[in-house]
């Protein structure tokens, strides 16, 4: 997979540290090229991409800034769209970049952020509220696997290094 996504040209001026733009219209369709290649939401047509964008909003961390902290409520998914992330999940360190997920746990069972991740380098995500996510995936079967392939894929890592 191409790691840049095409992200050169990518309007996102909009976004700043007062919290979350949603996309306007331009940058919404610059959005749509990028997420088609992200694999959470590979095979789906132009016009559901383009549903997609316009749930979502976008925000810039700065590097070393929290994008969530553990114990804190989930209100979104996070989908990167440049640069790294690191999870800190007890003594692990899992290291995301451009098109990886995360913030799907709370999203998921309701319960508070599960562990504390933060921005690696100055980072662009992309995020998704809560509701509206659980939406996507009642319509979008391919999404809701997707989903469930990392979150099997998480589970394996874990078992893999706890050794059981
Ligand atoms: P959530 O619990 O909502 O917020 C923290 C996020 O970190 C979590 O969702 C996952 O997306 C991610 N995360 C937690 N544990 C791991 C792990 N072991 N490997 C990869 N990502 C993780």
């Amino acid at each position: 997979m191409d790691k840049r996504l095409g992200l050169t040209g990518l309007v996102v001026g909009q976004t700043s540290a007062d919290g979350p733009a949603h996309l306007p219209r331009k940058m919404s369709r610059g959005l749509v090229d990028v997420l088609a290649g992200v694999p959470l939401f590979a095979g789906l047509s132009r016009r559901h991409l383009t549903r997609i964008a316009g749930l979502a909003s976008s925000k810039r961390y700065a590097a070393g800034s929290a994008l969530v902290k553990s114990g804190a409520p989930g209100e979104s998914v996070f989908v990167i769209l440049d640069g790294r992330a690191m999870v800190r999940a007890g003594a692990r360190r899992i290291s995301l970049g451009i098109g990886d997920f995360f913030g799907e746990m709370s999203l998921l069972d309701g319960e508070p952020r599960s562990a504390t991740v933060t921005a690696q380098t100055d980072v662009l995500v992309m995020m998704i509220p809560r509701r509206k996510f659980i939406k996507l995936l009642e319509k979008e079967p391919r999404i809701a696997i997707a989903v469930m392939s990392t979150l099997s894929r998480r589970v394996r890592a874990l078992q893999a290094a706890a050794d059981v």
